[in-house]
């Protein structure tokens, strides 16, 4: 596969320059993507991808959000349920405006369906030759939106992030109710900064490969937000018991 990252990056900058990027939330959208790109950067090492695969994985990861700019500027919310499913649009704009001479057809596709499935519940079934793509974007962007929310709840700056979900609203026993029952929290009973932390704490279940969770891991980031929770609440640390014990199996079975 064949895809020249650097000028890849160039066209990106390029597209991004057609928005406000002085508008913070704009701007956010725009670093996420080059964080998310260095996270893929170094899974695609650790997993001693070769310099073709890993350069078309890290073009992914880049380009990932790139539906986030018009849907912003039309919509004025990243909630996709509110607007636009922003990996559908990612999909079409580069479809239509990426130029054919910076990847091969492979690496093209590759690109295109990993952007095009980045934001959804569940990975499906998809050629070979595309879902490693799809596992490495995925990865990176869970693992660069730990670090965001984490850095946000750190600084005070989260409702900013996250304005759907309130500092101080309790936690959602519905939520709690869906997460025993199979782990799948819905972020329509989502109201609280706790129940995201809650839905996010899942998504580590959904990590693909075993060094994106070595440093999810790391980074302590799985700790901080378990302190997070109350001591005295019986309910939701029984929760976060079995589900830092499914984390451990999960790691096991990646190794
Ligand atoms: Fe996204």
């Amino acid at each position: 596969m064949f895809a020249d990252y650097k000028r890849i990056e160039e066209w990106f900058i390029g597209y991004a320059r057609n928005f406000d990027l002085s508008v913070s939330m704009i701007q956010m959208k725009y670093r996420h993507s080059f964080d998310v790109m260095r996270f893929g950067k170094r899974i695609a090492q650790a997993l001693k991808w070769t310099d073709g695969d890993a350069a078309v994985g890290v073009a992914a990861c880049l380009l990932h959000d790139t539906g986030r700019f018009s849907q912003y500027r039309e919509f004025g919310t990243y909630h996709d349920g509110a607007s636009i499913d922003h990996g559908e649009r990612a999909y079409e704009v580069l479809k239509a405006e990426l130029p054919y001479d910076m990847t091969d057809d492979e690496a093209r596709d590759a690109i295109l369906q990993a952007v095009r499935w980045h934001n959804k519940k569940e990975l499906p079934r998809l050629s070979p030759s595309v879902t490693p793509f799809c596992r490495l974007a995925r990865d990176s962007d869970k693992l660069d939106i730990f670090k965001m929310v984490d850095g946000r709840i750190e600084d005070g700056t989260v409702g900013e992030l996250l304005p759907r979900h309130k500092v101080d609203a309790p936690i959602s026993e519905v939520l709690l109710d869906e997460l025993e029952r199979n782990w799948r929290g819905s972020y329509k009973n989502a109201s609280s900064l706790q129940d995201f932390l809650l839905i996010q704490l899942t998504w580590t279940l959904d990590i693909n490969f075993a060094p994106a969770l070595r440093l999810l891991e790391e980074s302590g980031v799985l700790t901080r937000i378990r302190a997070r929770f109350p001591e005295d609440d019986a309910r939701v640390q029984a929760l976060l018991d079995r589900l830092f014990a499914l984390i451990e199996e999960h790691k096991e079975s990646l190794a």
